[in-house]
């Protein structure tokens, strides 16, 4: 009764889009977070068949996930916390994202001279959130350059992440980025990747994408910027649920948690099983668009966690029948961005957040 069909062929031609636009020698497909509500191996092995050298995640165990998923691929994970799982990352060659003079450290203690470390150091370049700041930068490539001499460590990348706030800012974090790369040069490392923007900044700062273009919300069919608008991406995901019930009300009947919603005439009502636990935002209560037949409707009050109820005044409709909550706009389904455009979110969260419940039917 609910389904999230995930189409691999719009990952991949997504990605080709973008990467022949962002014009940098590889690209990265980023499948954190269940591949952003897509799965992660599915995400991964599309994004590989259109040519994507490596991948992303934020966790550990997401990357350890890929390889017991047989992706052998190169995976860089760049979130590390005190528990995170260092030497199985090391042992199966998950490059480790170095935000933090002790992560290095811990690095350097799980790796062996036959088993070295594989490390990128993320540079703060001014969004003030994961990565090393300018004071570290200096202690961090000596140390990371000891650890090379001492065949423990190879640093294969260095990599920043930019706020997006505008290209102002995204050249001003380039350049303070620049100067990072200037004392890890200084400090003898000569790191094989640098890489710096995601589905935006490396499609709208061309030129500075570096080695490596790291492709997220964008890949999965999202544009954000006019530059992405003339990419003709494609949604990937499409959320449906069955008509379970459909009643009629007279004019006038409250409908949902608080009576949010009044019929206005003598109405039929349906009943779709998808609510806030699948993914549905709460905040798209009376707002979310949803496609029934050929037939656009929105939600009639609150989202409930389990159910929302469509008002479709007297169009014909049966139990079994499919609503479309988000899809592909280019098939007249609304996109999950207009779901994030009235729930006050933005697209990542709307397709990351889609719940456990629902099924991923893979096309
Ligand atoms: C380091 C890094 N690279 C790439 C991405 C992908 O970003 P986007 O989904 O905007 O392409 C993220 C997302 O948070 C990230 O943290």
């Amino acid at each position: 009764m609910r389904e999230a069909l995930i189409r691999p062929s719009l990952i991949s031609a997504n990605v080709e889009a973008l990467h022949a636009r962002a014009a940098t020698p590889q690209s990265m497909l980023v499948v954190k977070a269940d591949g952003y509500g897509h799965g992660a191996l599915t995400a991964a092995r599309a994004g590989l068949e259109a040519g994507a050298t490596w991948l992303g995640t934020a966790d550990i165990d997401e990357a350890l996930a890929l390889r017991a998923g047989g992706i052998d691929a190169p995976i860089l994970a760049w979130l590390i916390g005190p528990d995170s799982a260092v030497a199985e990352a090391i042992q199966v060659g998950i490059d480790l994202g170095i935000s933090s003079p002790w992560q290095l450290d811990v690095a350097a203690k799980h790796a062996t001279t036959a088993t070295p470390a594989t490390v990128q150091l993320k540079i703060d370049s001014g969004m003030g959130r994961g990565g090393l700041t300018e004071p570290d930068w200096a202690p961090v490539a000596s140390r990371a350059k000891e650890y090379e001499r001492q065949g423990l460590i190879r640093v294969r990348g260095v990599f920043t992440h930019l706020s997006l706030e505008s290209t102002t800012s995204d050249n001003t974090q380039l350049e303070r980025f620049e100067r990072a790369l200037a004392v890890l040069h200084d400090a003898g490392l000569r790191p094989e990747l640098t890489h710096a923007g995601a589905s935006v900044g490396s499609i709208r700062t061309p030129g500075r994408g570096y080695d490596l273009a790291r492709f997220g919300i964008a890949a999965y069919g999202f544009a954000l910027t006019p530059e992405h608008e003339a990419l003709g991406l494609r949604p990937a995901m499409r959320l449906s649920g069955q008509v379970i019930v459909t009643k009629r009300l007279p004019a006038g009947h409250g409908v949902g948690y608080d009576l949010t919603y009044t019929t206005a005439s003598d109405t039929t009502m349906a009943i779709i099983p998808l609510g806030y636990a699948d993914g549905v935002p709460r905040h798209g209560s009376s707002a979310g668009p949803v496609v029934l037949g050929d037939q656009r409707f929105q939600v009639a009050g609150r989202v409930s966690m389990d159910q929302i109820s469509i008002d479709v005044g007297d169009h014909p409709v049966q139990v079994g029948q499919w609503a479309v909550l988000w899809g592909d706009p280019t098939e007249g389904h609304p996109s999950a961005a207009e779901w994030a455009a009235v729930s006050g979110t933005i697209p990542y969260e709307v397709v990351s957040l889609l719940g456990s419940r629902v099924p991923r039917v893979v096309q």
